[in-house]
């Protein structure tokens, strides 16, 4: 048992720490705040405290634990709210009141609660780590597979069905000497990657029903992208959606260091939103990591382990698990602060060198893989990081480490936030290398995909360059078929990648209705043209009632766009014939 010497915000030095490990958990002072060994030297330990340290003294006991820090794993924690060292908060208010006191105990999951457990092996199977050996209905939405634990592998002789706490004993297994117990509950050292057979490419688009990921950047199953953006450009709301919308079996979500009634706001709507497909509460298949800003710091690195390790765990089940974190410049921030007190040697403004090794020490973590175990099932955990740089200043050395590791970059612009064009996510600055990852999923309800995707861009990518000529001489020296050009650019813009978070009918829009959305808007375009060849004047074309159509088909519905796409290409194709274009509009009857 060691006493603390000294003591330097979340940074204590204790002495008489001889026997114990870096990383190994310590208890603190009479409150026993958790804290966690990053140094020896002799007998002496550099201790973080994931809580608050103030009043702790010198001369207070320091006790070593034997363990790392691990995250509890086990039926109880869907629908859970975490705090960074994966405490219930939820426990917490109903133990000390709404002010959360420190130090205080709060298991990660419910010892009182029963599950009912469904074995899936008998008396003389022989299991080891991964194998699944049944099943506990966690919610209505997620059907928890308990797997072997780490380092066990055995002959059942006793295998139990019916209600159980996570503590008590399901199953027995006679190992080489030994008999050992399990029970629906496990723990994982957070900072270590849970381990599986083999890693797949990333496959499979990660539905968000906004148009400019979906179609223009997706992300796939098993890979990692970057929302960095300054204040107010969407990073949050841009999450918020991921989460609320992918398609899949589970998400975590992870406030980093953000403000407390921002987090509490975020909180609150997730409490109300159902789940798309199933109308479940949206909450049945999420777990929350709340770890607000004024929160101790060294606790935002505890969570966005804890909250990766959840993630592997579920993604070992089979399951395709999304994880958000906002934000992870407030992570790296304490790890400055850290590296700080420590007096090491800072790398780029202030930031510790391994700033970019722990950076993908996290996002690395992301994939799809095979899982270990039987029976046979692939699983994969995508993750999505906010970065906000100050001053929305990219060349920053947060977010300049998360591009080099990341696959997709959504990158949020102050100028179109500014211009309440959202979602502010940039078409020329953001990309995607998972185009042909997702290739295959798109093809099925928009064939042609690539092309039309490409071609969209072409135009956006036109339309910048022929900007700095419209700066500079007008935009009525330009030809018509750039002025063309620059109108259909504009319905790209406007009329396809804006998409309201907080419009009933176009928050989410399905792959079809994407695909069909851009396939008339680039009609628009090839007819247009057409027109222009038949010396058709560009005037008579932009005031064109079909524009002002293409400009409300966000407003139609999901469920209802494809029955009316038809009349709307007949519009398109009827209003710009040479012939008709100078004649009355017939689409006009049914406007
Ligand atoms: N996709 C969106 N649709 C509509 N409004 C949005 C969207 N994204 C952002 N906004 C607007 O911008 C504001 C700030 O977004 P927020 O996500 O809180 O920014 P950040 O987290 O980057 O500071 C939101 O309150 C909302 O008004
Ligand atoms: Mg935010």
């Amino acid at each position: 048992m060691g006493k603390i010497w000294r003591v330097s915000g979340p940074l204590i030095i204790a002495d008489g720490m001889r026997g114990t490990q870096v990383y190994e958990v310590v208890e603190i002072g009479d409150e026993g705040l958790v804290g966690e060994v990053i140094g020896l030297e002799g007998e002496r330990a550099v201790i973080q405290a994931h809580e608050e340290t103030l009043g702790l003294r010198a001369g207070e006991e320091v006790r070593a634990t034997g363990r790392i820090l691990s995250a509890e794993l086990g039926p109880g924690l869907m629908g859970s709210i975490y705090d960074g060292l994966q405490k219930s908060l939820l426990a917490m208010i109903d133990s000390s009141g709404a002010f959360i006191r420190r130090g205080i105990q709060a298991p990660a999951l419910p010892r009182d609660r029963r599950w009912a457990f469904t074995p899936s092996v008998k008396i003389g199977d022989t299991v080891e780590f991964g194998d699944i050996i049944g099943t506990v209905p966690e919610t209505p939405l997620v059907e928890h597979r308990i797997m072997v634990p780490y380092g066990v592998k055995g002959r059942v002789t006793e295998i139990h069905e019916g209600e159980f706490t996570v503590e008590e004993t399901i199953a027995v297994l006679q190992c080489k000497a030994d008999k050992r117990e399990l029970s629906l509950m496990q723990d994982w050292p957070v900072r270590k990657p849970r381990p599986y057979r083999s890693r797949r490419t990333p496959s499979g688009l990660l539905t968000t029903g906004m148009r400019i990921l979906d179609y223009m950047f997706p992300l796939a199953l098993g890979g990692k992208a970057a929302v960095p953006g300054g204040f107010g450009t969407g990073k949050t709301v841009t999450q918020q959606q991921l989460v609320r919308w992918a398609e899949t079996d589970l998400n975590i979500y992870i406030g980093c260091g953000e403000r407390g009634n921002e987090m509490a706001d975020v909180l609150h709507s997730f409490r109300q939103l159902k789940e798309p497909r199933s109308g479940r509460p949206l909450q049945e298949k999420e777990i929350f990591i709340a770890n607000t800003s004024n929160m101790p710091v060294v606790a935002r690195e505890a969570g966005i382990f804890v909250g990766v390790t959840m993630a592997e765990y579920y993604r070992d089940m089979g399951y395709d698990v999304l994880l958000v974190a906002d934000s992870t410049s407030r992570w790296a921030e304490a790890m400055r602060e850290m590296g700080g007190r420590l007096e090491e040697m800072p790398g780029e403004e202030g930031f510790p060198s391994y700033l970019g090794s722990r950076l993908s020490g996290f996002y690395e973590r992301a994939g799809r893989v095979d899982c270990l175990g039987a029976p046979d099932r692939v699983g994969s955990v995508t993750i999505a990081g906010a970065v906000s740089p100050p001053g929305a200043d990219f060349s920053e050395p947060v977010t300049q480490h998360t591009l080099r590791i990341v696959g997709a970059l959504f990158s949020l612009d102050t100028a179109l936030a500014n211009k309440r064009h959202f979602p502010a996510i940039n078409w020329l600055s953001s990309h995607s290398q998972y185009v042909t990852a997702v290739r295959d999923w798109w093809n099925r309800f928009d064939p042609g995909w690539e092309t039309t995707r490409a071609e969209a861009q072409r135009i956006l990518q036109k339309e910048s360059e022929l900007e700095e000529i419209v700066r500079l001489v007008g935009p009525e020296s330009l030809p018509d078929d750039d002025k063309l050009l620059l109108l259909v650019a504009r319905m790209i813009r406007e009329d396809f990648l804006q998409q309201s978070a907080f419009s009933e009918a176009d928050t989410f829009c399905t792959p079809k209705k994407a695909g069909l959305m851009l396939k008339a808007i680039l009609r628009f375009h090839e007819k247009a043209r057409s027109l222009l060849d038949a010396a058709v004047p560009y005037e008579t074309i932009r005031s064109s009632p079909v524009v002002a159509r293409i400009a409300r088909m966000k407003e139609i519905r999901n469920e209802t766009f494809e029955e009316k796409y038809p009349s709307l290409r007949e519009a398109i194709d009827s209003v710009l014939q040479p012939d008709a274009a100078g004649a009355p509009d017939p689409s006009r009857a049914e406007e």
